[in-house]
Order: C-alpha cells, then structure tokens, then sequence
C-alpha cells in the first residue's frame, strides 16, 4: 500500500493494520449480517448527480450553521465511543482537530476523555454531548449539567439503543476496554466500563449497556429531558417520518437520522434512503442531520441534496486518528471539503445555498417510469 493517504478508504485499510483486532473489530463492526453496514455505503451510490454548468464556480462557500453554531464545512464529528483505543490522545485530539477545521464535535458519554478535558484541550471549539439515558436519572442530569457547565452547545440523546446490537466480532472477541483505559466521565468501575471480571462470555459492552442503560425510555422521557436544560436537544437515530413527528411533539430542536452506524438493528435502510422521508415529515420546523456511510465529500453533498443541513462522520474519524492522532483527523477533515468544494463546483453550485434536490436522480426508478 502507498504511504499517501488519499481517501478515507485509505486510512481505514491502514487502521486495519495498526490496531489490535479487537479494536478494529469493536470500531469496523455492524451488526448481525452486516448488511445494512454495506448498505449504509452502498445506497450513496445509487443516486446521480445530474450537474449544472457554466455558473461561474470560481468562489464556493461551504460554510453554514448547525443548531445556530457556525460551522466553516457541514461536516462535523459524530460520537464515537471510547477513542484511546485508537491513539493515546483519543477525543482530545479529534477536539483539536474540529476545532482548527472549524467544525464542531459530538462527543460520546463513552469517552475515554472527560467532558471537561476535552473542553480544556480545545477552549472555544463547538461541542455537544451525547447522551444516552441511564436507568439512573440522577447521574444522567449531573451529564446534562456538567455538559453546560463546560460549555457544550446541546445533547444529542441516542433513541436506538435500549440494548447494544449484536455485533458478532465483539461477542468472538468478548470486547471490553483495555485495562489502562476507562470510560472517563464514570467515577465507579460499574459505570466506567472498567471492571476486570464479570461480562461473561458475551461482547462486555453488551453487558455494560443491559446493566447500566434504561431499556424503558419513552416518548415522555425526551420530555423529561428538555425540562432539564436550555440546551438544544436533538434526537438521534430517527429512521421514520413517524418518529420524526413524534420527536417534534415533545419540542426538540433537530434530528439525527441515524442507524447508529449499522450497529444496533440490522436490516434498517441506509440513513441516505431514511433521510427523504424524515425531511419530508419535518417540513423544515427543525434541523435535520445523518451519519452513516459518508466516506466521500459527494456522499455529503447528495445528503445535503436530500434535505440534510449537516452531515456527522464517525468511523472516518477512528481511522483517521488510528493512522496519526490529531493530524490524521485534521486531515481526514481537510480531504472532505476538499471533496465537497470539488463536487459543489461541479454540479455548479457556489454555496450550500444552492444545493437542492434537483441535483439528484435515482436513474433506475427514472428508467421505470
Ligand atoms: C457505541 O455507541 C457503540 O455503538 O458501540
């Protein structure tokens, strides 16, 4: 393999080289069959642009908002968990390199780095919390709160997890979190995912999130949540335009169309396919985002196409830091918008502005038409 890195898929099949296989498998895995981790991919490429030319592309602005931050390029950091396991400075070194990119960080509650370290790694950087809701609401809020105190712009709650998916590799590795590392913004061992003993001869996260996660989360419980911050919150890991409406009825501020990287049910459609009809169903009353699949700027542009105000990448990062910490981030985000400006320029469109869903067909649903 060349030493120059190109494309994502380049730092991905260098990250396979590097890490220990049961940190690939952990971070690479989707579950069950895999299928909709392929399709995630997959789906992209079933939509064409159809570009316009000749419109004087000699400027293009990517620049945008995401939940009123601006952001120098719609494409911000999704959480993914746990990140010292891919390079010692984990989630302080992807901080550091949203933060000289200009976009913002969605920091996992998993994180290896706390919330207040990341915080003082990159001072004024974008950020907000992910959170999933614990069978503990107590330690939940004091998330929420420290989450505002360290400056953090809005929660993302994760909606598709009331169990862990089955990832298969995890359960042939037993997968838990290296012994030197623990899950940071968790004092015990219980909560830090640290534990030495006792996850059984199953994926170890799976244990952590049946013991630890509240599998009785409803509706009502997203309204809990907004009554206890003035923070955005957004929804992550919509998939229906029934959802969608549901979200809106208990007041949040956008939502993340997600399939949680093809981790947790397999068989979902590709977030790319789920998109159109949450937009639709959304009606343009919030903000709505999608991770899942994006490994090229054009993945990015076709989401933006489809109604998506901003995309989040997860595993690009992971890749990025396994290959050089904070500079393969840096990188990684750099190769993006170059992408993207090079796909707007040729679609012709000079701003995110411009960028609609006339740029896209599916040719074979045209061609049965
Ligand atoms: C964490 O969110 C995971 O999917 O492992």
């Amino acid at each position: 393999m060349s030493d120059v890195l190109v494309c994502v898929r380049d730092y991905e099949l260098r990250a396979r080289q590097i890490l220990p296989k049961s940190v690939f498998d952990y971070y690479f895995s989707g579950a069950d069959e895999q299928e909709t981790l392929r399709d995630n991919v997959a789906a992209f490429k079933r939509w064409c642009f159809y570009p316009r030319v000749l419109r004087d592309v000699s400027t293009v602005d990517l620049s945008t908002t995401v939940l009123g931050q601006r952001v120098s390029l719609p494409i911000c950091v999704s959480a993914t968990a746990m990140q010292r396991m891919a390079h010692p400075d984990g989630e302080t070194a992807t901080a550091r390199a949203c933060l000289s990119s200009g976009t913002g960080m969605m920091l996992s509650s998993w994180s290896t780095s706390s919330i207040e370290e990341v915080c003082e790694a990159a001072p004024g950087g974008v950020r907000w919390l992910q959170l999933y809701i614990y069978k503990d609401r107590a330690l939940t809020q004091s998330l929420v709160r420290r989450a505002e105190d360290a400056g953090y712009k809005g929660i993302f709650i994760t909606v598709d997890t009331p169990y862990l998916g089955r990832r298969r590799d995890d359960v042939r590795n037993r997968f838990k979190l290296p012994s030197h590392l623990r899950m940071a913004n968790f004092e015990s061992p219980d909560l830090a995912f640290s534990k030495k003993e006792g996850y059984g001869e199953d994926s170890g996260l799976a244990v952590y999130v049946t013991q630890a996660i509240d599998a009785a989360v409803r509706w009502q419980d997203i309204g809990w949540l907004k009554t206890l911050t003035k923070l955005p919150v957004v929804v992550k890991g919509v998939l229906t335009a029934e959802d969608a409406k549901e979200a809106l009825k208990y007041g949040v501020d956008g939502i993340l169309v997600s399939n949680h990287g093809a981790r947790q049910l397999d068989g979902v459609p590709a977030t790319i396919d789920a998109l159109p009809e949450v937009v639709a169903a959304v009606g343009g009353q919030v903000e709505v985002f999608m991770d899942g699949g994006v490994r090229m700027g054009s993945d990015v542009l076709k989401a933006l196409a489809l109604g998506a105000k901003a995309v989040f990448i997860g595993r690009p990062v992971l890749w990025a830091l396994a290959c050089q910490g904070e500079k393969g981030v840096s990188d990684v985000l750099e190769m993006l918008r170059e992408e993207l400006h090079l796909a707007l320029a040729l679609t012709g469109c000079r701003s995110l502005k411009e960028v609609n869903r006339s740029l896209l067909r599916r040719p074979e649903l045209i061609s049965r038409i």
